[in-house]
């Protein structure tokens, strides 16, 4: 490589690059807002994403973005897009699917027996951390089969809330590529998904009767201003625990504890763990539990 070349380069890596002591002001901010927490290897991934979000405001490196959010004070209209920008969305259909068979098995059949929930009022399902929507379609799917089993008068809501604003406009816009859909069963597949119109459109969009039994909101898990009056009987909050550190799991699951129902079921991610934490459930079956 001559000279000039690799001063070129080096350049551009400076452009990539994110300053010590920003990366520091960022994970300090973001730890304490959202509870993610973002050790030092994550730096070259922050730098990443940000520069992407750099590049859509038309600033010339992440430097740039920095210095906008530090010293020309634009954090706070900046902050829900800085947000979506390092938010990890990954995410599936009938991901998990021992949550849903006992869901199914179990809980479901339960609750209405204990509590005619579902029969005498709708039966509250909650996705916190839905992100961009195929947990809470799945969780009201499984919900409109066990309906269809029992045989009609079955009702129930789900909620859907995230943080991250873009991740929450694809779960309401519901269109889906139809490679995330190769875990549906093909008979749900048929009920609950239309094909596009458009020849070779290999996207799907969810049927509008179960958009509409889907309700989302915006919600930091770390701040309990829940907008439901009334208390669920299931929370699915599988992975993102794993964002946070202990004490902020700790807070995280005592304000969703507190719209549980006693009875009702929690679904946490099999890689997360509530050993050590101290909270009012019994685990019941692996990564799920029931509120005392
Ligand atoms: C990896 S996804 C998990 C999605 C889904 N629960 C699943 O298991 O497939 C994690 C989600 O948690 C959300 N998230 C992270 N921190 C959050 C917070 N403080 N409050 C609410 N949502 C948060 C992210 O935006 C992201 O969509």
């Amino acid at each position: 490589m001559t000279a000039q070349g690799a001063l070129r380069l080096a350049a551009a890596e400076e452009d990539r690059a994110i300053r010590l002591e920003h990366f520091r002001r960022l994970a300090e901010l973001v730890e304490a807002r959202i509870g993610i927490r973002l050790p030092m290897a994550k730096r070259g991934m922050v730098a990443c994403r940000l520069q992407r979000r750099a590049r859509e405001l038309g600033m010339e490196s992440v430097g740039a973005y920095c210095a906008a959010l530090f010293e020309a004070d634009r954090l706070e209209e900046e902050f829900p897009h800085l947000v979506n920008a390092l938010t990890t969305n990954k995410t599936d259909f009938f991901r998990e699917p021992v949550h849903f068979e006992f869901l199914e098995r179990e809980a479901l059949p339960r609750l209405l027996a204990s509590r005619g929930a579902g029969r005498y009022r709708p039966l509250a399902a909650w996705s916190a951390a839905c992100s961009t929507g195929p947990e809470p379609y799945t969780i009201a799917m499984v919900l409109e089969e066990f309906g269809r089993i029992k045989g009609g008068g079955f009702r129930y809501e789900v909620y859907a809330s995230d943080i991250d604003t873009d991740a929450l406009a694809e779960g309401l816009r519901a269109i889906y590529d139809e490679q995330l859909l190769l875990p549906v069963p093909t008979d749900m597949l048929r009920r609950y998904f239309m094909r596009s119109r458009t020849p070779n459109d290999r996207r799907v969009r969810v049927v509008p009767e179960l958009r509409a039994a889907v309700n989302f909101w915006r919600m930091n898990l770390l701040e309990p201003d829940y907008p439901w009056s009334r208390p669920m009987d299931i929370i699915f909050c599988r992975n993102v625990l794993i964002y946070f550190d202990r004490a902020t799991q700790q807070k995280a699951l005592e304000g969703l504890l507190e719209y549980l129902e006693p009875g009702g079921y929690l679904f946490v991610g099999h890689s997360e763990t509530l050993n050590g934490l101290t909270l009012p459930v019994r685990q019941v079956a692996p990564a799920t539990y029931v509120r005392l």
